[in-house]
């Protein structure tokens, strides 16, 4: 299995979109939905993920678990109870946010120094959730160190979730590679839930050494799969045969139709103000992986003015696809 990993501020539904369309994705995350005190409405929950509103799944068909986050059982278990009514494909909890103002809160990381709390947490929203839907949980090896790292994910396996993905790295570790994809298989030996690896997954060279060294079938892919969204299949397509892995993803014309089709999308769903901003944003991960992509980055880097990126979009598509024949005009 490969999952699309949780991303607030940058993989929200709009990316889960385009991304899940091009296939080698069989399940997102949302990005997390904080809770503190309250029971939230439904439209925040169908805010973060409008998938709710679409049976749980992307357009193509790809089912996504919202993701919650906070530190409070007894909230959090009401909250998941709301959410469960909504109907996504599994609520999932995030023991792994570095941001500051989260922890400061209790939340995320700050509660892998805190194993009992976990166990409750897990506990409270299995028991509010109906049994037929997942729990899963996300969590790091610890906040200052690793030494706890067991501990925690006994206390998720022994509050009754379903699965639990690793990114195998402490809070203070933030995202400096590398990843400790080995420390991963302790925690796949202690626990009998299915455990899913991530972080630092960019090629198919990685997918396969991070499966050598944590023993995870499941792979959880993050900004690799932003920067080169064929990844998931080029993935895929190496296991099914020892060399294709290469060449499997997919290139630069295949991806301009996406890149204009998530134009389309932020136009249609974000605030004026937002859009270029969005675009940009995905380019300058995309340009990483794509010299065509550094040439577009270069040329709208300062352009802010929808319109006018609309027309240079318009523009690198018709380029890629070739001088289109002129409209013969009538005889007069
Ligand atoms: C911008 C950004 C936002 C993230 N947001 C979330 C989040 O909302 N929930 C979560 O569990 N992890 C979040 N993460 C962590 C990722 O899900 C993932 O664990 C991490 O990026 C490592 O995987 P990668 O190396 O494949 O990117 C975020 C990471 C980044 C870079």
């Amino acid at each position: 299995m490969i999952l699309l990993a949780p991303m607030e501020g940058l993989l929200d539904f709009v990316l889960r979109d385009i991304l899940t369309r091009v296939g080698g994705i069989d399940r997102c995350v949302s990005e997390f939905i904080r809770i503190t005190d309250q029971l939230l409405p439904e439209r925040v929950f169908t805010r973060i993920v409008p998938e709710l509103l679409n049976g749980g799944r992307t357009l193509a068909g790809v089912p996504v678990r919202a993701q919650l986050l906070g530190s409070d059982p007894v909230c959090l278990a009401e909250n998941a109870g709301r959410l469960a009514e909504l109907g996504p494909a599994g609520i999932d909890l995030n023991f792994g946010c570095p941001a500051k103002i989260v922890n400061r809160h209790g939340g995320g990381a700050a509660l892998l120094d805190e194993p009992d709390t976990i166990a409750a947490i897990v506990a409270a929203v299995r028991r509010a959730v109906p049994a037929h839907m997942p729990v899963s949980a996300k969590m790091r090896l610890g906040f200052n160190d690793d030494s706890r790292a067991v501990e925690c994910a006994l206390a998720i396996a022994g509050g009754g979730a379903d699965e639990l993905v690793v990114h195998a790295r402490t809070k203070a570790q933030a995202y400096r590679p590398p990843a400790y994809w080995e420390r991963i298989a302790d925690i796949r030996a202690a626990v009998r839930i299915p455990v899913v690896a991530n972080g630092e997954i960019w090629t198919v060279d990685d997918a396969r050494l991070c499966r050598q060294a944590s023993g995870c079938e499941s792979l959880m892919l993050g900004r690799g799969v932003v920067t080169d969204p064929g990844l998931g299949l080029a993935i895929k397509a190496s296991m099914n045969g020892p060399a294709s892995g290469t060449t499997a993803g997919i290139d630069w014309p295949e991806l301009l139709p996406l890149l204009a089709e998530f134009w389309h999308v932020v136009c249609t769903r974000l605030d004026a103000r937002a859009r270029a901003g969005r675009l940009k944003q995905w380019l300058n991960f995309l340009r990483r992986r794509f010299p065509e992509a550094e040439i577009a980055y270069q040329q709208i880097r300062t352009v802010n003015d929808p319109v006018l990126i609309d027309a240079w979009l318009a523009g690198v598509v018709q380029r890629q696809e070739g001088p289109r024949p002129l409209v013969q005009s009538r005889a007069q």
